[in-house]
């Protein structure tokens, strides 16, 4: 093969940069292949770009709070695990005070989460060729008893990488796989069993 003038080698190396803004964070192998710890080791350098990205802006229906004050919470998750739902993306789980307690129990069944609890999952995918990619921050609240039947009382948000909040059905695009797949672990589907701190 043919060699490039060093100059523009260069020049390709700087706009593959600006392109893809997370080449800092990119691996070498693909994303299924990669162990908790190295997992962790993109998250790390992800995390403060992530979190920003989703502060930004109004939040219009979501309680700002929410949004702003996860990353302060008790984290479920030991590494960011990719179990394959949620797009099969990486996620990381917060869990606010009212629900923590019970939420790290894991409980198969007879889960008494309390109303106010409110869980955030962080999420990012890596492709094949190990390029890392921010994910949406996904969001459930246990709201008062009664309040919303169909869901179990869970209410379902979701906010897009960039912190536009994102419309969904709630119905088909949330609740339903997490009620019908985890309704007797309360509708919660927790991280996979490795990831999940005790
Ligand atoms: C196809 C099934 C499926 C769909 C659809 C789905 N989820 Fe999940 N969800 C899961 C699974 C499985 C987990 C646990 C996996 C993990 O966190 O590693 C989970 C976990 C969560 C958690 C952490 C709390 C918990 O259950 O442990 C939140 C928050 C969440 N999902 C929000 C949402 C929102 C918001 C939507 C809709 C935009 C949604 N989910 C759609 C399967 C689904």
């Amino acid at each position: 093969m043919r060699k490039l003038p060093v100059w523009l080698g260069g020049a390709i190396a700087s706009l593959v940069f600006t392109t893809s803004a997370y080449a800092a964070c990119d691996v070498n192998k693909p994303g299924y292949e990669l162990t908790g710890d190295e997992a962790e080791a993109v998250y790390d350098c992800l995390k403060s770009d992530l979190q920003a990205g989703y502060q930004k802006g109004s939040k219009r229906w979501i309680p700002e709070a929410f949004v702003k004050d996860y990353p302060g919470w008790t984290k479920a998750s030991a590494f960011p695990a990719a179990p394959g739902f949620h797009g099969g993306r990486f996620l990381v789980t917060y869990v606010n005070s009212i629900g923590a307690d019970e939420y790290l129990k894991y409980k198969p069944e007879n889960v008494s989460i309390p109303a106010g609890t409110q869980i955030a999952k962080e999420s990012f995918a890596i492709d094949d060729d190990g390029k890392v990619t921010k994910g949406p921050l996904f969001l459930m609240e246990k709201v008062a008893a009664g309040k919303s039947p169909k869901t179990d009382d869970w209410y379902y948000m979701m906010v897009a990488p960039n912190g536009s909040p994102q419309a969904v059905n709630v119905f088909t695009a949330c609740s339903e796989c997490h009620l019908e797949n985890f309704g007797e672990q309360g509708g919660l589907g927790y991280p996979v069993e490795d990831a999940r701190i005790k």
